[in-house]
């Protein structure tokens, strides 16, 4: 079976969002509804992938950056394709994309409950900050 990696579009929303909502790992929120994802990926293109296979998604990151460093969000695989190196190679797509726009670092969020998660990232080279935390604050809507 063929398994293709390629840009995100909109129309994936359904199958993306499905493939988040089975991965433990993966925290959904109100800003996972399809007009976010319109917008992310409008001010983003051509940085989030899924990966395709035949019929199905199989894998999905968001990626984006601010001007000044970049951000990975929902990177995901589904559990019968994992240990291919799909993960891997969906974060080096973004990467890549990243470098091209001139952004020098990326960061992202991970649940500190997220051992399997921290482990791959801490296996594929990345640092896991001790020395920062998140801080969050809703907004309530104009
Ligand atoms: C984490 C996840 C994306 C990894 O996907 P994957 O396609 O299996 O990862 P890859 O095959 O690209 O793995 C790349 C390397 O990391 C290793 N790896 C993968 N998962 C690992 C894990 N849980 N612990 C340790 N190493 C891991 C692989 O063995 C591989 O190493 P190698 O090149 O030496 O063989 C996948 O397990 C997943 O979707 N998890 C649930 C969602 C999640 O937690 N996402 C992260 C949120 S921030």
């Amino acid at each position: 079976m063929a398994l293709v990696i390629r840009p995100m579009t909109i129309t994936d929303f359904d199958a993306v969002r499905a493939l988040w909502a089975s991965c433990e790992g993966v925290g959904l929120n109100d800003a996972d509804r399809p007009e976010v994802l319109r917008s992310y990926l409008d001010r983003n293109p051509g940085m989030s992938f899924v990966v395709q296979a035949d019929n199905a998604i199989v894998g999905a990151v968001l990626c984006g950056h601010d001007g000044r460093r970049g951000y990975l969000n929902h990177l995901a695989v589904s559990p019968a394709y994992r240990h291919r190196g799909l993960a891997r190679d969906l974060v080096d797509n973004c990467l890549t994309a990243l470098q091209k726009a001139g952004i020098g670092k990326c960061h992202l969020f991970i649940f500190s409950s997220n051992q399997d998660g921290r482990n791959f990232w801490r296996k594929i080279g990345w640092e896991l900050r001790e020395d920062l935390a998140v801080a969050s604050r809703i907004l309530a809507p104009e």
